[in-house]
């Protein structure tokens, strides 16, 4: 009987691990990250339970990975804080990355949100993530899509645009889109993708300029 819950317990453990390791493969892969920029400073918005800074610091690969999510408790021995990305508890120029993986999309969901001004929520989420930047520091927000076929990103992405294309233009900024390839957003009731539903998935990066 023992030995059956110990067997459960270690599935249930390896599952979490794997569950961890593909966590963290896919922020690798679709924020570009390079062996380098774990030797910087970074902060995760909106970064669920710190999955992926837990496993930088468990592969010896960073100690330095900050994590932000209105669901944490703050923790800051773990570097753990809760907090919203368009009010985020730190100082200025203080980070040399700010990565947000799958959860900018987010900031238009929930009812918190449906009254507000979306073009204003987009405005202040993009000036906190540059607050707290240092100057030619760099943000990094991905996957993105433009919502050709999930509608609901498509006011985000165009409110994003025309809020980063304005500070561009302000020389704040500079930025740059580049395209991960196209993933299927629909699934039937198997779990098998939806023939037609593939939408192009896009990293933005956002350096930060003198004067901001
Ligand atoms: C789809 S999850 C992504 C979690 C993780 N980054 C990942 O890639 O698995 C979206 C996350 O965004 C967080 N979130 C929602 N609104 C937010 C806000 N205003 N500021 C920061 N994070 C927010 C949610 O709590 C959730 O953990």
């Amino acid at each position: 009987m023992g030995n059956k819950f110990e067997d459960f317990r270690s599935h249930e453990a390896e599952n979490e691990k794997r569950d961890q390791e593909e966590l963290f493969q896919s922020y690798f892969y679709d924020l570009a990250l390079s062996p380098e920029d774990f030797g910087k400073l970074i902060l995760d918005v909106g970064g669920g339970r710190g999955g992926f800074a837990s496993w930088a610091r468990e592969h010896n690969l960073s100690d330095d990975i900050y994590t932000l999510d209105p669901e944490l408790k703050t923790d800051e021995k773990n570097k753990l804080f809760a907090g919203r990305v368009e009010e985020l508890p730190f100082q200025n120029e203080v980070f040399d990355l700010v990565v947000s993986h799958a959860s900018i999309p987010q900031l238009f969901s929930g009812g918190r949100y449906e009254e507000l001004d979306k073009k204003q929520l987009v405005e202040s989420a993009v000036n906190e993530m540059l607050r707290v930047l240092r100057t030619e520091g760099e943000i990094r927000l991905a996957p993105l899509s433009r919502g050709e076929i999930q509608n609901w990103h498509r006011p985000v992405w165009e409110v994003l645009r025309t809020v980063l294309d304005k500070l561009q233009e302000d020389g704040l900024i500079t930025s740059e889109e580049e395209t991960l390839g196209k993933a299927p957003t629909r699934f039937n009731k198997n779990g098998e993708a939806i023939e037609g539903s593939e939408e192009e998935k896009i990293l933005i990066k956002i350096k930060k300029m003198h004067g901001k």
